[in-house]
């Protein structure tokens, strides 16, 4: 079955079935090694997946929760290894769209939720997205509407093999805001200093990690934006392109229903960036350029979600 969250739509299993959790596996197409968030509704649910948990934990949770945090905490003994790929830790997250609450209200237990695409591919914001991506295979998709924040959570792990809380995927929620709530809260900020490591992740154990995740099916190539107009002029065959940018192009040949003008806020850029290579990418064109977003730490998520649909 699929939910709507807040950030993207997931895919619901009872995150304490081993079939239930191998059937999603099967139906994603995703390696049992890669572990699934497990989503809770109550602070107290959260003993029965966590163990050792820290100050930092539940200052998190008291501020972004419910959210799009994911925070990556010790396991507790009897958390299967398909939830957790066979490591010691185990991903949290409260979600904030009320029909996912009232479900997990209604369910009672943890449920393990990756985004409702097929593996490596754009994580669907709408419940059409999801019944596109996984047709006759799924027999239930609860429509929430579009999803508000438009990018998967935040995640940062707390699990403590180092002091630093660190930022496994960018998202929406940026390190800064991690670092002012645990600051305020007279945490030593000299050792808990969020460090925004994405880009260095070097394990697999994230799939969003892997350089070709989110990738639309078009070859989609991330241009600056003072080379945007002159990179679309020297393209010979211009009516193939598709193009998002953030202001109205004029370039000859560029037809105008491949052109999508982006919003210039973040949160409204987030939110219908997959919606938006989407429809790109369903117009079969040879190639989505992108123009690049700012540098600057609202857009971190954004940009990371970008480069990776941009991989080759
Ligand atoms: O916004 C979201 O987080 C969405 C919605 C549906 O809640 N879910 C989502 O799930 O993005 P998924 O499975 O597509 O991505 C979860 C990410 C994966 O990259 C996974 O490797 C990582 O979380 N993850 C889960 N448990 C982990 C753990 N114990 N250690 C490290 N990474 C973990
Ligand atoms: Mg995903």
């Amino acid at each position: 079955m699929a939910l709507p969250t807040e950030t993207v739509y997931g895919l619901g299993a009872d995150a304490t079935n081993l079939e239930a959790l191998q059937k999603l596996y099967r139906l994603k197409g995703r390696p049992q090694s890669h572990p699934v968030i497990v989503h809770l509704h109550s602070l107290e649910q959260v003993k029965d997946w966590a163990i050792e948990l820290s100050d930092s934990f539940y200052i998190l949770a008291e501020k972004f929760w419910p959210g799009p945090l994911t925070m990556i905490v010790k396991r507790a003994s009897g958390v299967l290894d398909a939830v957790t790929g066979g490591q010691d830790t185990v991903g949290l997250r409260m979600p904030s769209h009320p029909v996912a609450i009232d479900l997990l209200k209604e369910f009672g237990g943890g449920l393990a939720a990756p985004s409702a695409n097929k593996f490596g591919r754009i994580s669907p914001t709408t419940a059409l997205a999801v019944k596109e991506e996984f047709g006759s295979e799924l027999k239930m998709v609860l429509d929430g509407g579009a999803c508000d924040v438009g990018i998967e959570s935040t995640i940062v792990d707390l699990s403590g093999s180092h002091l630093e809380p660190r930022i496994l995927r960018p998202g929406m929620i940026l390190p800064h805001d991690l670092f002012v709530a645990l600051r305020k809260r007279g945490e030593n900020t000299a050792e808990i200093h969020v460090k925004e490591s994405a880009s260095d992740v070097e394990t697999p154990r994230v799939p969003g990690a892997l350089p070709s995740h989110y990738a639309p099916v078009t070859r989609t190539d991330l241009v600056p934006s003072h080379l945007l107009h002159k990179t679309i002029e020297q393209y010979a065959d211009r009516k193939s392109l598709a193009v998002i940018s953030f202001s109205a192009l004029s370039v000859e040949g560029l037809n105008a229903s491949n052109l999508i003008v982006a919003e210039q806020d973040p949160s409204a850029y987030a939110r219908a960036l997959y919606a938006n290579l989407r429809i790109l990418d369903s117009l079969k064109q040879s190639l989505i350029i992108v123009e690049e977003p700012p540098q600057t730490p609202e857009w971190s998520g954004i940009r990371d979600r970008l480069l990776r649909a941009s991989s080759k």
